[in-house]
């Protein structure tokens, strides 16, 4: 192995070297509606909301991940479940690190309970627009969960290699990942990403548009819950041979009680329309800003999708449209950023070509 082994943390004490040697090297993909960790050499083995649920006074913790989630807008007073990111970066450390450290330790449970403190190598994504505060953020949640090594991954990197593109080649290749608060878009060479763009806008907004939509146009206030689930079942990108009808219950905003009403699949396409038209001009920009050369080359080979919001029906349809260009939509696009900061510690070539290039930190 190579020399990033030798990264000591002085603030480290000796036993939590001898808790890391029986520890896991741990890719993490921290998202803003999903954390997904994987293990290295074994595979994804945590896919859960990014929702955490505690006592308002005392912040004891009542719930992580799904249990969490679904207690989101059904709390009493004096319980709170709360998404602790926000746009891909944390809003609260403290419920961020707590949510780390349960799933890390959750990917250490054995039958004899061994190691009794997980100290891992995590390799962690955070969105190539992120500040130098918000990465500190993310590595010192990191830490305090227990890491005892951590390395931050630009997101597209992390998802051109969990897509399985050969980033190392002097070629072009084109991510768009669309997760729940960022879209990241960039174009990847010799294992540097060349031009990029990452938009705080992604799923989380379609649902806030859908929202705003049946507020306006049936004066029905509808939850986040049946926002998210009526784009995933009915949401569009691109008009279907069939449009379907469907119906939405939420509350009626003049009298205050329940109402369900009749809406259709090109409503919902119609009311999203602005973010996806936000998505798809931040892609073209960073065709536009790109050398022309890695533009052939992406031109050849397609643009790659990755993230939960590329499951939207017909986008690769409606991206290949607008830039004239393959789309293709990875298989199982929610798992490609974690499956790719896992490589990053499994893979010591990879490792020293994207550190080279400034894709890790
Ligand atoms: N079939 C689907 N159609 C449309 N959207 C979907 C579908 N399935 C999941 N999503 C959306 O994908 C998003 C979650 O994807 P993902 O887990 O990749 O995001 P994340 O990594 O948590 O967020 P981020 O990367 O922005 O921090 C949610 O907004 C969810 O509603
Ligand atoms: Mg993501």
């Amino acid at each position: 192995m190579g020399a990033r082994l030798v990264n000591f943390k002085f603030n480290l004490n000796p036993l939590d070297y001898f808790w890391g040697a029986f520890s896991l090297d741990l890719g993490v993909d921290l998202g803003t509606a999903n954390t997904k960790i994987a293990v290295c050499g074994k595979g994804v083995m945590v896919r859960e909301p990014t929702v955490v649920a505690a006592h308002k006074k005392t912040k004891q913790l009542l719930a992580i991940g799904s249990e969490a989630k679904k207690m989101l807008g059904k709390t009493p007073a004096s319980i709170i479940a709360t998404r602790p990111l926000r746009d891909g970066v944390i809003n609260d450390l403290d419920f961020a690190e707590s949510l780390l450290k349960h799933f890390i330790h959750k990917v250490h449970q054995t039958p004899t309970s061994f190691p009794k403190i997980p100290r891992p190598k995590i390799a962690i994504a955070v969105p190539s627009g992120a500040t130098e505060v918000e990465r500190r953020a993310v590595s010192d949640a990191a830490t305090a969960a227990g890491a005892r090594e951590v390395y931050l991954v630009d997101e597209p990197m992390a998802a051109a290699l969990g897509a399985g593109l050969p980033i190392d080649e002097p070629k072009g290749h084109m991510i768009v990942d669309i997760g729940a608060g960022t879209t990241e878009i960039a174009i990847i060479s010799l294992g540097g990403i060349v031009v990029s763009k990452s938009l705080r806008v992604a799923g989380d907004e379609m649902d806030g548009d859908i929202i705003s939509y049946t507020r306006a146009r049936y004066n029905l206030l509808l939850g986040e819950k049946s926002a998210e689930e009526s784009k995933i079942g009915y949401g569009s990108a691109y008009p279907a041979r069939k449009e379907s009808k469907l119906q939405i219950s939420g509350r009626d905003l003049a009298t205050g009680l329940p109402v369900a009403v009749t809406t259709s699949t090109g409503e919902i396409r119609e009311a999203i329309s602005n973010t996806l038209r936000t998505i798809i001009e931040g892609i073209k920009d960073v065709i536009e800003e790109s050398p022309p050369e890695l533009v052939n080359d992406v031109a050849q080979e397609g643009i790659y999708l990755t993230g939960g919001g590329a499951l939207l029906k017909g986008w690769p349809a409606l991206l290949a449209k607008e830039t004239r260009m393959p789309t293709i939509l990875a298989q199982d696009p929610l798992t490609r950023v974690v499956k790719g900061t896992a490589k990053v510690l499994e893979d010591d070539r990879l490792y020293r070509k994207i550190k080279f290039a400034g894709s890790l930190r």
